[in-house]
C-alpha cells in the first residue's frame, strides 16, 4: 500500500519496522526496501521478497554518527573525512563491523556497508525506528525504483507499506567505497563521482567489475530491464526489422517506436536522475530491443555508463 509521507504515516512505518515488518521508503538515490537492522528475522524477509541470494550483503542506513559508532569497530581518518564531505548523501562506506550487526545483514562478512541518506523522509524514519537495513526495492538484478509506483508494481502487497516521497533526486544508487583495508577501493560507481572522492582522500582504486564480486552490484548482468538493451557509441540509427525503443542522451532521433530523452540540456546529473524511470517506461513499451546512446564518461556519466553496460549484460 502506498501512503503519503506525512508525520503520522512515517511514525506508523517506524512502528511496522520495530515490529519486524518491511517498509519501502524514499532516499535521494533510489527507493529502499527496509527492515530493522537489528531484527534478523525481518532482514531475512527482505531476501525472500527480493529473491536475493543470502550471500549478497545489505547496506545499513543511519542518520547520526552515534549510530555509525554502534555498527563499526573503528572509524579511521579517511572515513571521517568522507563522512564530513558527503554525508548525508549518496556515499556508502564499507567498514569493519561490530558485534551488534547481525550476520544476515552482512552475509557473514567481517565488514558492514553503512550510508547516511539525505532524503528528509528517510532521515525521519531512521530517527524513529533506528538503523534500517535496506537494499534497493526491486527484485534481484532488476532496474531500481525511483518512484513509489515502481515499488508497488514490483511488490504490491508482499510488503507492509510503501512511503511515497516523490521521484528520487539522484536517481542512481550510492557510490560504494571499501575502507576496510589499507587502500580504499570503489566497489560501485554511483551518486558521488569518483573525481569528488579523490579530492578528499586522494587516489582510489576502482574495482567494479570482477569475476568474484565483493558486491553483487559488481555482477556483469545487473540493473537489467527485461527487454534486451544495446549500447551504441557512435551515430544512432534504428535497427531494421525490429521494434526498437531509444534511450537518448540529449536529442530524440527518428525511426524508433518510443524515445526517452535523459537530459535535453545534456546535464549528466539530470540524466542520472531520469535513467531508471526511462528504463522502466521503455521496458513496458513492448519493444524488441532498447537502443541506449552512450553518454560522456565523466562525473555521473561514469555511473550511468556502468549501469547501461550491466543492463546490456
Ligand atoms: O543508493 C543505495 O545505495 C540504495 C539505497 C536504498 O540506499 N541501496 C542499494 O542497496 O543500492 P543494494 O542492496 O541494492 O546494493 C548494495 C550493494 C550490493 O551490491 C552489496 O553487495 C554491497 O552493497 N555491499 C553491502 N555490504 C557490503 C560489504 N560488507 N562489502 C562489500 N559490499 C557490500
Ligand atoms: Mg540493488
Amino acid at each position: 500500500m502506498i501512503v503519503e509521507a506525512t508525520e503520522e504515516n512515517i511514525r506508523k512505518a517506524a512502528e511496522i519496522l520495530k515490529r519486524g515488518g518491511l517498509v519501502a521508503f524514499p532516499t535521494e538515490t533510489v527507493y529502499g526496501l527496509g527492515a530493522h537492522a537489528f531484527i534478523p528475522k525481518a532482514v531475512a524477509r527482505i531476501f525472500e521478497v527480493k529473491k536475493r541470494p543470502l550471500s549478497d550483503p545489505l547496506i545499513v542506513h543511519i542518520q547520526s554518527i552515534d549510530e555509525l559508532k554502534l555498527l563499526v569497530r573503528r572509524i579511521d581518518e579517511r572515513a571521517k573525512k568522507l563522512a564530513k564531505a558527503f554525508w548525508p548523501g549518496p556515499l556508502t562506506m564499507v567498514l569493519p563491523k561490530s558485534e551488534r550487526v547481525p550476520e544476515i545483514v552482512t552475509a557473514g562478512l567481517d565488514t558492514v556497508a553503512v550510508r547516511m541518506p539525505s532524503h528528509p523522509v528517510a532521515r525521519r524514519l531512521i530517527k524513529e525506528a533506528g538503523p534500517i537495513a535496506a537494499p534497493s526495492a526491486n527484485p534481484f538484478s532488476r532496474v531500481s525504483p525511483t518512484k513509489a509506483e515502481h515499488v508497488e508494481e514490483y511488490f504490491g502487497d508482499k510488503i507492509n507499506l510503501i512511503i511515497d516521497g516523490g521521484k528520487c533526486e539522484v536517481g542512481v544508487e550510492s557510490t560504494i567505497i571499501d575502507l576496510s583495508e589499507k587502500r580504499p577501493v570503489i566497489l560501485r560507481l554511483g551518486g558521488v563521482p569518483v573525481e569528488d572522492i579523490e579530492k578528499v582522500i586522494g587516489r582510489v582504486e576502482i574495482r567494479t567489475l570482477t569475476e568474484k564480486p565483493k558486491a553483487p552490484g559488481q555482477l556483469k548482468k545487473h540493473y537489467s530491464p527485461k527487454t534486451p538493451l544495446k549500447i551504441v557509441y557512435g551515430e544512432v540509427k534504428p535497427p531494421k526489422g525490429v521494434k526498437a525503443g531509444l534511450l537518448a542522451f540529449k536529442e530524440p532521433k527518428q525511426g524508433f517506436e518510443v524515445v526517452e530523452v535523459l537530459s535535453p540540456s545534456g546535464d549528466l546529473r539530470e540524466a542520472a536522475a531520469n535513467l531508471y524511470e526511462a528504463l522502466h517506461r521503455l521496458d513496458k513499451a513492448g519493444v524488441d530491443v532498447i537502443i541506449a546512446e552512450a553518454v560522456p564518461e565523466v562525473g555521473l556519466g561514469k555511473a550511468i555508463m556502468d549501469r547501461l553496460r550491466r543492463a546490456q549484460g
